[in-house]
């Protein structure tokens, strides 16, 4: 099955996504739109991994999770990958600091890697895919996208757990279904804060 581990968006941070998102569709270029329901921050691709593998991946997960404090990410603004010049994919962003969610993300590498999974050769830019190029699009169309979301917040995440996620891919597009849910069980942020403190 092909899988992928991330974290899922509260409702009104997907709604807020998919209507501005609405205004740049209407401008109609080839790009086929993340469906409101499948709005998600990729951790870690997974690929195709056969079923035995999953339970070594959901115990390392959850040795993970049971290590992590829950935190908050805020969502802000778009850009584009590579550059705005020949856009491929179109995302919204996650506002820095970002430490948190890389180091669980890192965690999440490491703990992989002892279940046979190699380390990942890009970089980690926590983003959240809103769309993807498929044809050619008109001039500047990368900017234009940037531009109309700029300085636009869609709400705030509250990262309680992450999901092991299966992606089916159909022809009306894939649909991810949630297979396990790891909640972050480790001290939050603040707890450690006060425990340092007299
Ligand atoms: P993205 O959101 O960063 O684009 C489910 O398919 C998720 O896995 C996608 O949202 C995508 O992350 C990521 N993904 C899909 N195919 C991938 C690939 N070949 N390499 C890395 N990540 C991939």
């Amino acid at each position: 099955m092909r899988a992928f581990l991330g974290i899922a968006l509260p409702a009104d941070v997907r709604d807020a996504i998919a209507s501005a998102i609405a205004r740049v569709r209407g401008l109609r270029a080839p790009v086929a739109w993340t469906a409101r329901e499948n709005l998600h921050i990729t951790l870690r691709f997974l690929g195709e991994i056969p079923p035995e593998r999953v339970a070594p991946v959901e115990r390392s997960m959850q040795a993970v999770a049971d290590g992590t404090g829950p935190f908050f990410l805020t969502t802000d603004g778009g850009g584009t990958f590579p550059g705005t010049r020949n856009p491929r994919v179109f995302w919204v962003g996650i506002l820095e600091p970002l430490e948190l969610v890389r180091q669980l993300q890192q965690n999440m590498g490491d703990a992989l890697s002892g279940v046979g999974f190699p380390p990942e050769d890009r970089p980690f830019h926590p983003h959240i895919t809103v769309g993807r190029t498929r044809g050619t699009l008109p001039p500047a169309w990368g900017d234009r996208f940037v531009h109309a979301l700029s300085g636009k917040g869609f709400g705030i995440v509250p990262v309680s757990s992450f999901t092991l996620y299966e992606s089916r891919l159909g022809p009306g597009g894939p649909a991810y279904l949630p297979l396990c849910e790891f909640r972050l069980a480790g001290p939050g942020k603040r707890e450690i804060r006060e425990e340092k403190e007299p």
